[in-house]
């Protein structure tokens, strides 16, 4: 299974990874995480996406498809994988085409009004990553390792105002763009989280058994 995860920011994308890739045995790549990863270490790479990252825009592409490129070489992608947050712009998409088939992209649909209550009330585990959310965990502590719970500093409003809009401009094209292959599967993202992992189970199941 080559899988894409599209969306908007806030869709449910790293949520619904998390246990699609538990259940089907799948590396789950988030561009977003590794990039996070990459600024919590201070590297020269972090230090430059931080910039991006915090004014909502995009990291740029050469820098992007560069660390797929390298994440795609490891043994562990060989029987399928999940993208998260990558491809988000055509040079993107097209790029990721000329290195491997992807067989099924699946949008996460959720209107912009549903974004800002889902972000703003978005917790992050800081030691694991682990995703919540203020609605249905109260606490600050995440239930897996007991580590904090901070929020994105990207999810501030104004930033996430951005986001939306860098969104809309740059990666909803791509679901036109995984249509015209003929692979693309949309989920209604706006029900619960154990729904959207049912519909999208039983998509994957559907199309993976034939
Ligand atoms: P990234 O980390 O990919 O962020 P994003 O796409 O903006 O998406 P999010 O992670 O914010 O949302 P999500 O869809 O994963 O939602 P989640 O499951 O957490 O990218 C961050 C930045 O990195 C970018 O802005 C860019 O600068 C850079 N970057 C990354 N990839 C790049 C690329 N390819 N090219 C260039 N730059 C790149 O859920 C959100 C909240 O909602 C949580 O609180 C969750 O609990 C809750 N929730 C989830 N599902 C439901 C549901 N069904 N009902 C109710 N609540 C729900
Ligand atoms: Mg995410």
């Amino acid at each position: 299974m080559n899988l894409v995860f599209l969306g908007p920011p806030g869709a449910g994308k790293g949520t619904q990874a998390v246990g699609v890739c538990e259940k089907y045995n799948l590396p789950h790549i988030s561009t977003g995480d590794i990039l996070r990863g990459e600024i919590k270490q201070q590297t020269k790479l972090g230090l430059e996406a931080k910039k991006y990252m915090d004014a909502g825009q995009l990291v740029p592409d050469e820098v992007v498809i560069g660390i797929v490129a390298s994440r795609l070489t490891q043994p562990d992608c060989q029987n399928g994988f999940l993208f998260d947050g990558f491809p988000r712009t055509l040079p993107q998409a097209e790029a990721l085409a000329e290195k491997v088939e992807i067989q099924m992209a699946v949008n996460i649909d959720v209107p912009d009004e549903n974004i800002i209550n889902r972000l703003s009330g978005r917790r992050v585990c800081k030691s694991c990553g682990a995703t919540y959310h203020v609605d249905n965990h109260k606490g600050q502590t995440c239930d897996s390792c007991g580590g904090e719970l901070i929020q994105r500093t990207d999810d501030a409003p104004e930033t996430v105002a951005n986001r939306l809009k860098v969104y809309h401009e740059q990666t909803s094209p791509l679901i036109d763009f995984y249509q015209s292959k003929g692979v693309l599967k949309s989920v209604d993202g706006t029900r619960s989280i154990d729904e959207v992992f049912a519909e999208i189970c039983a998509i994957l199941d559907k199309e993976f058994s034939k």
